[in-house]
């Protein structure tokens, strides 16, 4: 039997009940716990209001999970009322995937629960983390929530993350540090650290001293200077991976995500992990893990309709970063706290402020069409300007 996606996705939301309480638009999820978009709680706005909205603020899969993906979490219902139940082998298939033992990975409700845990775990008796600003806040949220505080470095050149920078904080103040952050690429610039700069800082900082590095956005670079940090792993180095299902495998709703590190650091990180993953996600992360063609070509539609959405709006006049993933930042030249509002009001979600960038707008690829509403809405809002020289 072929399974519909609209089918599928009908049939999740009604045995979740979430027809029946309504769904946000993102506008709301962006403002109740920024950079924490499956932590968001979720307020009463109609289905309609929602479905109506171009969704380009939290940097999801617009087309959704294929029908390979889906077929396995329909095939895993008929395990919903049981706790031990066969999983696929979720975590024996991640670390297969990765060429890892399974006593490397730890798997959890999308990987901002693995944010989380790693703060828990490294953050002891007011243990700071030391990354950049703007980055993706949610760790440094965290680390605030459990009464510990960030050590957050400016951005460098052209925005990208300075590594020698990151190398002297580490060593000038390693007492006081409990991990160090990488968002790799990150995010909301969409820019990468070269492999050579993640050597050069894993090599830079005190021995010892734990690393986050989070790949969330690692399917989508197209770039050759970019590498996966998990070789570090399997070296032995004390690095955390966090990886997520809710990004090219557009599974952002079903939570799943996991980390990948040394056996004694996931042993110190497991018992702060809830361990409360549902089945159904389980049985899609390994259809999905097998599902290369299909993300490859994810890739490249994100890749061109990215590059299509920003050569468009450079023409207009207005400077993109250079993005490696499915977002990109645009220069507005203004504040962009009450544009937010202006687009919202075209129905068009785009992504949060990101101090102290807070004059550049974080977009999205979405959808051939929905990204033509954007361009369509950009205009309306902003006034041509001069042709930029910035390349994409
Ligand atoms: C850089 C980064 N890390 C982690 C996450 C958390 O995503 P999830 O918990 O859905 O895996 C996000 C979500 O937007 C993100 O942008």
């Amino acid at each position: 039997m072929s399974i519909t996606r609209r089918g599928f996705v009908g049939s999740v939301a009604a045995a979740l009940g979430y027809l029946s309480t309504g769904r946000e638009v993102d506008l709301f999820a962006q403002q109740a716990r920024p950079g924490a978009p499956g932590n968001a709680p979720r307020m009463g706005r109609s289905t309609d209001e929602y479905d109506a909205m171009a969704h380009l603020s939290s940097n999801e899969n617009c087309w959704g999970p294929p029908e390979n993906v889906m077929k396995a979490m329909n095939g895993a219902w008929k395990y919903s009322n049981r706790y031990g139940y066969p999983d696929g082998n979720i975590v024996q298939e991640i670390a297969k995937h990765h060429g890892v033992k399974a006593e490397n990975v730890m798997i959890t409700a999308g990987s901002g629960e693995v944010l989380d845990v790693v703060g828990t775990t490294f953050l002891p008796a007011g243990k700071k983390v030391l990354g950049v600003e703007p980055s993706y806040g949610s760790v440094y949220q965290h680390a605030t929530s459990i009464k510990s505080t960030a050590i957050k470095l400016p951005l460098g050149k052209d925005y990208r993350q300075e590594i020698p920078a990151l190398i002297k904080a580490a060593n000038q103040r390693a007492s006081e540090l409990g991990f160090v952050y990488l968002c790799n690429p990150n995010n909301p610039t969409g820019l990468i650290v070269t492999k050579e700069e993640v050597k050069q800082l894993l090599d830079g900082i005190p021995q010892g001293m734990p690393v986050l590095i989070d790949e969330a956005y690692h399917h989508f670079v197209d770039d050759p200077r970019y590498a996966t940090s998990i070789p570090y792993v399997i070296e032995g180095r004390p690095v955390i991976i966090a990886r997520t299902f809710s990004k090219i495998a557009a599974l952002a709703a079903m939570r799943l995500g996991y980390a990948v590190a040394p056996a004694e650091l996931i042993q110190k990180m497991r018992p702060y992990s809830m361990g409360s993953i549902n089945v159904l996600v389980k049985w899609g992360g390994v259809a999905s893990l097998k599902d290369e063609a299909g993300q490859k070509e994810i890739k490249q539609r994100v890749i061109a309709l990215r590059k299509k959405t920003t050569s468009e709006l450079e023409a207009y006049g207005y400077e993109c970063i250079p993005s490696e993933t499915n977002f990109f930042m645009v220069h507005i030249g203004r504040e962009i706290q009450p544009v937010i509002g202006e687009f919202a009001a075209k129905k068009v979600a785009v992504g949060r402020p990101f101090p102290p960038m807070t004059t550049h707008m974080r977009v999205s690829v979405g959808t051939e069409d929905e990204m033509d509403r954007f361009t369509k809405a950009f205009k309306e809002i902003f006034p041509a300007k001069g042709k930029t020289t910035a390349a994409v």
